[in-house]
């Protein structure tokens, strides 16, 4: 394809695909509706005075330019080609080939719509001539400033410089959020982080905080109603153990907190040893897991005594991360299960096999086993039980799984047998549906899995330490914050040394593993959250240096764009919105990450090296493209989960 980005991720249809079913206004379910649909939008846009305030009509995409071409697009293919109502519109922004670029946005349209008319039609003799007549069909619009059609029929667009000022100068007094990206759902669940009760959180449970805060914050943006959900593990046999061993060393159970208990890891491992040396204990654990699930207040209590001291432990690190969930945990689910089995097995879903009970599932060469041999429920059947729940309980449209890939077994047979009772649609593209977002190992220098020299696993708590504490001594080795009032330092060094722990982990496809390495991630050069925090408050200290009141100049000036380096900017900063579409869909927080440092380059390198802001004619548009551009900034790291700094 010429001069054109297309990306589409597993399990998600491409954000143009789906075009139709995004917008409130399209949602055209037959032909004669898309008919239909296509004449009122062309009504709305035909006259070219009309088509710039009509536009703000369709309010919920006044962000995406993408979405908004498409519009065009569409009008001009159901007059060029009305035999082939349903061919949506496909539209990309366009990749500058070997330095070249043809256009801004580019329309794909002429050889797929080739293809079926051919023979049939006799007006047309090849692509390129399909081409010329999309091109030659686009409604007046004040989006579009030239159009030429390259090769097979693709119709370039070079959008107004005009409209890109005029877009972005409202954006500067509507607010960021009428840039929001608008989704065809309600209600989403993410569940993310769920680390294990009594185990120590490890970094797997790390990335897959950061991984579901991001998209949970996309998604909030995007006016999805999120459920934060955190699956703990806190049911299962090893709680006999636990709880046995806690009697034992503390026969008051007054006497417990987490001062005496201590670290709760530790005290798992001497519990497991005394279950694995002495069979009396072994067996003492084996009948406390039976009192527990019994319901006994004595063996209930001492679980919710533990349960509370991990909770303490796992909010310690949440609070650092600034990032908040709500915890339905594995036992939650425990008084549904019964039903949803039951209600399984009459579907004829559940089988016998060598004394457990469990389910067959197409292209799958092992069960999904939802009552062990011993009569117990294991994990499946509360990942069943929970995805019964979101779905007809809670009423949620999408469930989004964040665990590390080698989960994605386990969830794919979840998700097979909720299609099979008919809980979920067959066809992955429409909802209710349910997505594991996997995500590959943290490795350390040595190229294995991330350990501490005693080979333990890492603690969470020690590694947001050390980053905010490396971060700290290299700002105090800065002459100007060796100034700053302490509170200060602290705030800025725990901002930059946790951002650069998130941005690390976040701006790598997720589904590669990645290194974990202190003084790669807090180089202020490069692509990293130092670097990018910095940018952002150099372009701060840009607009307080002027010594211009902001809010007075986006009053009284104007946006230009005449220089082309203050046109890249503008553009760039113009796709955000369908940045955040495609990040949030596809469940990718790199792709917002790759566009972040992108502006921060094209800021840097092209618009500050070449245009003077301070002092220069254009000063009063230029403040406001840096004050555009820090707020699209502080967006990005918001939807990050990072805190930005105005002062370095
Ligand atoms: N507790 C699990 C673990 O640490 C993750 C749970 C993920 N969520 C779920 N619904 N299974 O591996």
């Amino acid at each position: 394809m010429l001069g054109c980005l297309t990306f589409v991720a597993p399990f998600s249809p491409s954000p143009l695909l789906s075009l139709h079913r995004f917008s409130p206004l399209s949602v055209p379910s037959s032909p004669s509706g898309l008919l239909k649909f296509a004449s009122r939008r062309f009504s709305v846009t035909a006259t070219k005075a009309e088509s710039l305030s009509t536009m703000a009509v369709d309010a919920e995409n006044v962000g995406s330019v993408k979405r908004q071409l498409a519009h065009l697009f569409e009008v001009s293919l159901r007059t060029t080609v009305p035999s082939e109502p349903d061919v949506a519109p496909l539209v990309e922004p366009c990749a500058a080939k070997s330095g070249v670029k043809f256009g801004d946005y580019q329309c794909n349209n002429a050889m797929g719509i080739w293809s079926k008319i051919k023979g049939k039609q006799a007006e047309f003799k090849g692509p390129p001539s399909v081409g010329q007549a999309i091109m030659k069909n686009l409604p007046p619009s004040d989006i579009i400033e030239s159009c030429s059609v390259a090769g097979p029929g693709f119709v370039n667009v070079v959008l107004s410089r005009n409209w890109i000022a005029q877009s972005l100068q409202r954006m500067l007094i509507d607010g960021i959020e009428t840039w929001a990206p608008r989704l065809p759902l309600k209600r989403a669940v993410v569940d993310f982080s769920s680390p294990n009760i009594a185990k120590e959180m490890h970094v797997g449970h790390l990335r897959s905080t950061i991984i579901g805060d991001t998209l949970a914050r996309m998604l909030e943006f995007s006016h999805v109603d999120v459920l934060r959900r955190n699956h703990v593990g806190d049911w299962g046999t090893q709680f006999g153990m636990l709880i046995e061993f806690l009697f034992e060393k503390f026969p008051n159970p007054e006497d417990v907190n987490e001062a005496a208990i201590g670290d709760l890891q530790t005290f798992y491992k001497a519990s497991k040893v005394r279950f694995d040396s002495d069979p009396e204990f072994k067996q003492r654990a084996q009948q406390a897991v039976v009192r527990l699930q019994g319901g006994e207040t004595r063996y209930r209590d001492a679980w919710k005594q533990i349960c509370e001291i991990s909770r303490t432990e796992f909010h310690r690190v949440y609070e650092r991360l600034g990032v908040h969930l709500e915890e339905k945990g594995e036992s939650f689910y425990n008084p549904h299960i019964p039903g949803v089995l039951e209600e399984l097995n009459k579907k004829g879903m559940i089988e016998d096999s060598e004394g457990a009970r469990v389910i067959f599932l197409k292209d799958v060469n092992i069960p999904l086993i939802v009552v062990k041999s011993d009569g117990g429920y294991n994990y499946a059947s509360t990942d069943l039980t929970a995805l019964w729940y979101r779905i007809n309980e809670e009423k949620a449209e999408w469930i989004i799984y964040v665990t590390d890939v080698g989960q994605q077994q386990h969830f794919d047979m979840v998700f097979k047998a909720a299609k099979r009772a008919g809980w979920l649609p067959a066809d992955d593209s429409s909802y209710p549906k349910a997505t594991h977002v996997g995500f590959g190992l943290v490795l350390g220098e040595d190229g294995k899995r991330f350990r501490t020299r005693n080979t333990e696993v890492v603690r969470l708590v020690d590694l947001l330490d050390e980053a905010k504490n490396r971060s700290k001594t290299a700002l105090l080795e800065r002459d100007t914050a060796k100034e700053w009032p302490e509170e200060e330092v602290e705030k800025t060094s725990e901002a930059v040394g946790y951002g650069a722990v998130k941005y690390a982990d976040l701006k790598n496809n997720r589904l590669t593993n990645y290194t974990f390495n202190f003084d790669q991630m807090l180089n202020d050069k490069g692509n990293t959250a130092v670097y990018l925090l910095y940018a952002h408050a150099r372009i701060c200290s840009i607009i307080r240096k002027s010594g211009k009141d902001i809010d007075e100049v986006k009053k009284n000036a104007k946006i230009a764009l005449d220089h082309e380096d203050e046109r890249a900017l503008g553009l760039h900063l113009l796709q955000f919105s369908e940045v955040v579409e495609e990040a949030c869909t596809n469940l990718l927080p790199n792709v917002l990450c790759e566009y972040l440092y992108n502006l921060s380059e094209i800021f840097t390198k092209k618009f500050y090296s070449n245009c003077q802001v301070v002092g220069s004619p254009e000063e009063g548009s230029r403040l406001l493209l840096c004050e555009a551009t820090a707020i699209v900034m502080r967006k990005c790291f918001y939807l990050l989960g990072i805190v930005p700094v105005y002062k370095i």
